[in-house]
Order: C-alpha cells, then structure tokens, then sequence
C-alpha cells in the first residue's frame, strides 16, 4: 500500500496532487483548434441549439459539482439548468421534456440513487449524458452518451481529484453550449477554454501552499462546529468544502447562502464560533464581506478567502487566504483546493483515519 501512495502518508494527499495532470488529461483531448470539442457525434451544435432544460443530478460531492455546471451553464449559455440530488429527483416525479438533456454527475458509475436516477429519465424518453470516471461503469454503459473524466483510480473515500475533473468536463459542456447557441463569440469561446486549460497550472501554486494551509487548520483543530458562506459559485463551494470537513474531520459543518444568514443561522453564531466565507466572485464580493463582518461583530472567527486584489476592510476577518487572479467563471478550480487540504489537514491534526472515515463507503451501491 505505501508504494501505491507514491511517497505520500494518505491517497487523499496524493489524490489532490494528481490534480494538475488528472485536468490536463480530462481537457486537452478535448480541445481542438481553440475550441472545446465534446467528441459526441450525435450531440452537434444543432442538438445543443434546441436543448430546453439542463438537469444535473448525482449524489454528495458529484452534485455538488453539479451546482457549479448549473451555474457556469446558466451564466455562459443563457439555458435553464436544474441541480438534483439523485435521491430526491427519482421519487419526485420530476417535469422533463423530451427537449431536456439529464446530466448525470458520478466518480464510481455505480452509485445506486444516481443510477436510478438516470433509467428514470431514459424511461421518459429524455437523453442522458453521462460525465464518469470509471470506464464500463453501469452509468456509462446505461447514459446515452459519455464523457469520461479522466483523473485515474480514485481510491480514498473523500472525493478530490474526481470533483476537479467533473468541473473541468461541466465548463467545457457549458462552453460549447454557449458557442453554439451564439451565447459567446468565438475569440471569448477561445479565450474561456485557454483558461480552463491553464487550469493545471493555476492551481500548483495553491498546492504549494500546503504548510500555510496546515498551520491554518492547526489553529483551528478544536473547532467543535463551523459554518461555511458565500454566494453564487462561492456558494457551491461552501457546501462542497463543508462536506469535505465533515466526512473525513468530523468537525460539524454547515453551508449558507451567505444571503440566508439573517434568516436563520446567525443565531448560532456566538465567540469564536469560525465561519469561513467564501469571497471570491466580484460581482457579490461587497454582499459577502458584509455577511462577513455581521458575523464577525458577534464574535466569530472570519477565515476569509478571497483573491489577491481584493481589498479587505479592517475588521472583516481573524485570516485572510489569497488566490491568484483568475476568471471569476472558473474560480472554483483554484478555490477548492485549498478548502480540499484544510479538510485534509484538519483531519490528519484531529487523528483521523483519512482515507476511510467512519461508516462511509467509496460506492452507495445500495439504497
Ligand atoms: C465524496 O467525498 C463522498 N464520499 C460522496 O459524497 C460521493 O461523492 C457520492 O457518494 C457520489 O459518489 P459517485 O460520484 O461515485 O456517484
């Protein structure tokens, strides 16, 4: 087993390192003069032009990603995109049209709800595009058509490297979409899948910021319960950084709308409580601090991230983690990495078995 971790102490650590490669493999077979290519013969830009609504559905991390393709399609291609949990759409009855494309979102290809989820909408005659990991899965050989992530075996029960690439696969559908549909030109269209290429060397900085993120998450190793915030895609993000805590630190952890807050959740926000907000979108950045300083006024500790230029008012936050500029739409790329290895830190200093957090499993094979 030490030889498979390749130097590493876990296969969660080494799972986030192969990030870099496990994007560059996953978007460069699928650029071709600039452009994103989805490399499915029957889904042409004229099928892309008359799709209605987009539903993306899976489980747990996968969904998550989900939230972020919603967004990223919304914002780049103008078309209506729902986010499910697989669990929920399956026995909701849910509205699809034969113009709708059901997006299933799921690492092993074997998840029991997802998979569900899928014969559903193929029984109602609605196409599914599957975006996996493992190749010949039951997802994959069920979907319509496939877009396989290419991040390798993922072997560790939190799921990294996996989510990085489904984003990766998510942004280039939501491109294409909007190329075809005349949502983008084609110089933005290029520019866009230029950056998501760059993607792999975006975040090695981020991973070479690990000791700051360790000493980080020493600070805050006895954090009995905490609250993640932000809005639009720093909101998808919360709640996939929250997950990751919780599953393998067994830190209580809560995600919010930063927006939702005043309806509720500050009332659980008392001394020291820590809330880390998420602030990396310009367009909400005013909005988020300001959620921010509301909870730092009653006592909370304010672990900030935000990105290099933006001014941080005195008073907002105890810390303040910088990323490097880079294109609000594909933000999420270079946010989730440091959320990923302040889980994983907090769970090494917490004495945890990483690699397989208690009563979870790799694949819910079972209802
Ligand atoms: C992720 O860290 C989780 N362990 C879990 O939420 C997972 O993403 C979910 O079970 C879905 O799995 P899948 O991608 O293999 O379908």
């Amino acid at each position: 087993e030490a030889a498979e971790k390749g130097g590493y102490p876990h296969f969660m650590l080494k799972e986030i390192n192969e990030e870099p490669a496990a994007i560059t493999a996953t978007v460069s077979p699928r650029v071709e003069n600039g452009l994103p290519e989805l490399r499915i013969p029957e889904l042409t830009d004229e099928k892309l032009r008359s799709i209605g609504t987009v539903h993306l559905v899976g489980c747990g991390t996968a969904m998550h990603a989900g939230m972020v393709g919603k967004t990223a399609i919304e914002a780049l291609a103008r078309v209506p995109a729902e986010v499910d949990i697989a669990s929920e759409f399956r026995y909701r009855d849910p509205i699809l049209k034969p113009e709708d494309l059901v997006i299933i979102i799921s690492q092993s290809g074997e998840t029991s709800d997802t998979l569900a989820a899928l014969k559903l909408a193929k029984s109602r005659g609605v196409p599914v595009l599957a975006i996996v990991n493992v190749v010949g899965s039951s997802i994959a050989r069920a979907a319509d058509y496939v877009m396989y992530t290419y991040a390798g075996p993922e072997i560790a029960v939190a799921s990294t490297k996996a989510y990085m690439v489904q984003l990766c696969v998510l942004y280039l559908f939501a491109l294409r979409l909007a190329y075809a549909r005349g949502q983008l030109t084609e110089e933005k269209t290029k520019y866009y899948t230029a950056q998501l290429l760059h993607a792999s060397e975006v975040i090695k900085p981020r991973l070479a910021d690990c000791e700051q993120i360790k000493y980080l998450a020493s600070r805050y190793v006895n954090t009995q319960s905490c609250f993640f915030i932000g809005r639009g895609f720093d909101y998808a993000l919360s709640l996939e950084g929250s997950l990751k805590l919780k599953e393998i630190s067994y830190v209580h952890s809560d995600a919010y709308a930063a927006g939702e807050l005043k309806h509720g959740t500050i009332s659980l926000i008392t001394d020291g409580v820590p809330v880390i907000a998420l602030a990396t979108q310009k367009n909400v950045y005013e909005k988020t601090i300001s959620n921010a300083k509301e909870t730092r006024s009653r006592g909370a500790r304010v672990l900030l991230f935000t990105t290099k230029d933006a001014e941080v008012p005195e008073g907002v936050a105890t810390e303040v983690i910088r990323l490097d500029e880079y294109d609000d739409i594909l933000m999420p790329l270079q946010l989730i990495v440091p959320l990923q290895l302040f889980a994983y830190y907090m769970a090494v200093l917490r004495g945890c078995d990483v690699d397989k957090p208690r009563n979870l499993a790799k694949s819910v094979t079972v209802e």
